[in-house]
């Protein structure tokens, strides 16, 4: 039995893992992937590819080993039948995560021969990027009533996923915004999707599982979800003219959270929703619809911000990411905006799991403090009244 009957809610401050992966001092509003600010990591121009690497191999790739690793991804595009059936079988308003849940499940179950490897592990991992490109842009192709199609060879991952799923060649500014976006969203510690996937995998079930497993969390509406749950209250609102009265009516007076505000880590400003602003301000401009929404968005921040700042509760990733996507080119429809979180998560999800099973593994099996009745005599069925 634990000593102790205290119980974390929420596992808040506990420590599952150590990490070389991404560090967060949510204090400062400070985000680092292996070292490198996100700041800098987007400013340089970098590919979402080298970001990638990093994540995965521990270090910056020359050009050479940035080839061979572009060429492991570019392996995943050529996703099997069988997944692309998956996907079209299942009704066309699903969630776009549970429809990539779906998918990865596919692999979990047909790929049986899978095993833990440090030879192995990181091609796996390059190889399962790139499917989920595939399987990202079949789900949107699915539900938007397109044919089914797969990325093909580009000198971007950003730019090959675009066109797989709009079916032509994005602009250039679409690659840049993607690309951003990508390595935005690539890894953030431990987070709930994270936590999930680690549990599984902690048992040695298959990376696939843990994908699935980390899908599964990511969805709702407190973690992942609220990408499309911050974009859709902007749609709610509907006009900037109307926003000091929604949120007097549904976030003061009523009992909705503000999508898209606060962090359990961050009691600051998010530094990728500050880049996120940018690019939302940058690329709405051409798009009417996202413009619309991107000055509802900004004048309920004033509100929000002025009602919640004091209590450490600012804007998170999640709330200009999809005046990002939609200006883009992506809808508001089935829950995409958390699918193209995933597309970019898979890789801290599959570099965690890797950390974890490589370097640290041990089964994750918690306790739980037992508030139940006293032993008692069990009745039969018949016998009791
Ligand atoms: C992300 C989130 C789940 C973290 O929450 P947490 O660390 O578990 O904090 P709690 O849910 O315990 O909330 C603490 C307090 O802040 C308030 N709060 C937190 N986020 C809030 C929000 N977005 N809107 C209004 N109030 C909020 C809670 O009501 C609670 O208030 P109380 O102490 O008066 O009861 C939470 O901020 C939230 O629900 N945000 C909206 C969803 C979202 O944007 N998620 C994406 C995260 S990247």
């Amino acid at each position: 039995m634990p000593e102790s009957e205290e119980i974390s809610r929420g596992l808040e401050d506990v420590n599952i893992k150590w990490t070389r992966l991404t560090t967060i001092d949510g204090e400062k509003g400070i985000l680092r992937y292996g070292g490198y600010s996100i700041e800098d990591i987007v400013n340089s121009g970098a590919q979402v590819e080298e970001i990638q690497y990093l994540f995965l191999y521990g270090k910056l790739p020359n050009e050479q080993e940035l080839k061979n690793f572009k060429e492991n991804i570019e392996k995943g595009y050529n996703i099997p039948e069988y997944i692309i059936d998956t996907i079209r079988k299942l009704p066309k308003d699903s969630d776009s995560v549970a429809m990539q849940m779906a998918a990865f499940a596919a692999f979990a179950s047909a790929e049986t021969k899978f095993k833990w490897n440090k030879d192995t592990n990181r091609e796996v991992a390059a190889v399962s990027i790139g499917r989920m490109s595939a399987i990202t842009a079949n789900v949107f192709r699915h539900f938007m009533g397109m044919s089914p199609a797969i990325p093909e060879h580009s000198d971007s991952f950003a730019k090959s996923f675009l066109k797989a799923a709009f079916g032509k060649e994005p602009t250039k500014e679409m690659v840049d915004a993607m690309n951003t976006a990508l390595i935005l969203y690539t890894d953030h510690e431990v987070p709930a999707s994270t936590t999930a996937g680690l549990v599984a995998v902690s048992t040695l079930s298959d990376i696939y599982s843990g994908v699935t497993a980390a899908l599964a969390a990511l969805k709702g509406p407190l973690h992942g979800g609220a990408a499309e749950a911050a974009i859709a209250q902007f749609a709610e609102i509907g006009d900037e003219n109307k926003v000091e009265d929604w949120f007097k009516n549904n976030i003061l007076g009523g009992n909705k959270r503000l999508m898209g505000f606060g962090h359990r880590v961050y009691k600051t400003y998010d530094p990728r929703a500050k880049i996120f602003k940018s690019y939302a301000e940058k690329l709405a401009k051409n798009n009417q619809e996202a413009y619309k929404l991107f000055k509802i968005a900004t004048k309920l921040e004033e509100l929000g911000l002025k009602q919640y700042s004091a209590k450490g509760i600012y804007p998170n990733t999640d709330y200009y990411s999809g005046i990002v996507y939609m200006a883009i080119g992506f809808p508001l429809k089935n829950n995409i905006y958390t699918g193209l979180f995933a597309l970019s998560r898979i890789t801290g999800w599959q570099a965690h799991f890797i950390e974890y099973v490589e370097e640290q593994h041990r089964l994750i099996r918690p306790r739980a403090v037992y508030k139940g009745p006293e032993p008692r005599k069990f009745v039969p069925l018949k016998e009791r009244k």
